[in-house]
């Protein structure tokens, strides 16, 4: 019998349409149609650990993998791939980037001499924000892109700051460690992963007995739900560059459900139109360094073709524009992001 994923959109048509036929006749003796209801039932269920097995597809196929030195051009010299906070409305995305990664260190309480893990490190912003300001403290990051544990350790050589900064390559979702962490932070990678509750746990087991964890996320105000089409005519969830399915937009109050090995300290909300205003920095950066962001495309692979060129920097634009709108909508108040800090049970 054909399954679904391996035959293509028209036998799929044929075969739901038949086989939905065929129960309606009663063709299908009970014992068939309870097997086909399991098999059903277990495919969600397959996308249940941490990170569900498109993690690494997308690590290796997708945004993670492209050239930091396209992200030096989008994300300018802070390097951060997350929301940053504009205090007012002169403020720029370089003094952004360093308000919030300010407020992480007031809200997650870092001092001088802690060791600090930091899960999804990305181009190392966080880490090396902390490393600077606190030469004493150890910065551990993980991150599951081959791109960003080079970057990072490359910036790291350059800025004299390989002995408090240490990148670990590996899927959090398969990770184990007997360290134990002072604070742990994960600054926009919860979307990335599902099944929270596995996932605290598995944290909780890495912090100190009065160790912090210090989450943002993104957010809608009520709604939690996986980023994939919800009918045929949402191609706005399929254009997104992530693979449909991966990402998952928690709702603000979702982690508060999952307090069996963490306790809530402290919840904050920041108003969307910051992360908005950041796409429209990413957005400008991009195209007034157009020439620059072909070149470094082109430098990933040397026989790429022009109009993947084009299409791959325009995909990138899509999505800068599509998360603008999405933060900005209801004034901000609608999609927005969350901080959150948890001690351990
Ligand atoms: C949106 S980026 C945020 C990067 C960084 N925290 C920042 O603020 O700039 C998400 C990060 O999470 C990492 N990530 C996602 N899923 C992961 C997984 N299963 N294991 C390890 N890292 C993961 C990605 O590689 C990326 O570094």
């Amino acid at each position: 019998m054909a399954t679904f994923g391996v035959v293509d959109e028209d036998l799929k048509v044929d075969y739901k349409a038949e086989l939905l036929k065929k129960v309606e006749q009663g063709l299908i003796p009970d014992e068939e149609i309870r097997s086909l209801i399991r098999s059903q039932l277990e495919r969600p269920l397959s996308r249940m650990s941490i990170a569900n097995t498109q993690a690494n597809d997308a690590a290796a196929l997708g945004i993670y993998q492209w050239p930091a030195s396209f992200y030096e051009i989008m994300l300018g010299k802070i390097m951060k791939l997350s929301c940053c906070y504009f205090k007012d409305e002169s403020s720029t995305l370089e003094e952004a980037g360093i308000a919030m990664l300010e407020l992480y260190c007031e809200r997650a309480q870092i001092q001088d001499g802690q060791s600090v893990l930091d899960i999804g490190c990305g181009y190392g912003s966080t880490v090396f924000y902390i490393a600077q300001k606190y030469p004493n403290c150890h910065i551990t990051g993980i991150t599951n892109s081959v791109e960003q544990k080079n970057y990072v350790e490359e910036q790291a050589k350059k800025h004299d700051l390989t002995r408090n900064v240490e990148i670990i390559l590996a899927d959090v979702s398969t990770f184990e460690t007997k360290e134990q962490y002072d604070r742990i932070l994960a600054i926009e990678s919860f979307e990335e992963m599902k099944n929270y509750n596995l996932l605290l746990n598995k944290i909780a087991k890495w912090m100190k007995r009065d160790g912090l964890l210090f989450i943002q996320h993104m957010c809608h105000k009520d709604l939690a739900y996986i980023q994939e089409p919800f009918d045929e005519d949402d191609w706005l969830s399929e254009w997104t560059l992530y693979s449909t399915g991966y990402m998952t937009m928690p709702s603000a109050q979702l982690l508060l459900y999952f307090q069996d090995d963490v306790s809530i300290v402290n919840h904050w909300i920041i108003n969307g139109k910051n992360f908005s205003r950041m796409c429209e920095e990413y957005l400008k950066n991009i195209d007034g360094n157009t020439v620059a962001v072909r070149n470094t495309l082109k430098s990933n692979s040397s026989n790429i073709e022009e109009e993947t060129l084009t299409r791959l920097s325009k995909r990138m634009r899509f999505m800068c524009l599509f998360f603008s709108e999405l933060m900005q909508y209801n004034n901000g108040e609608e999609w927005m992001v969350t901080h959150l800090l948890f001690e351990k049970k």
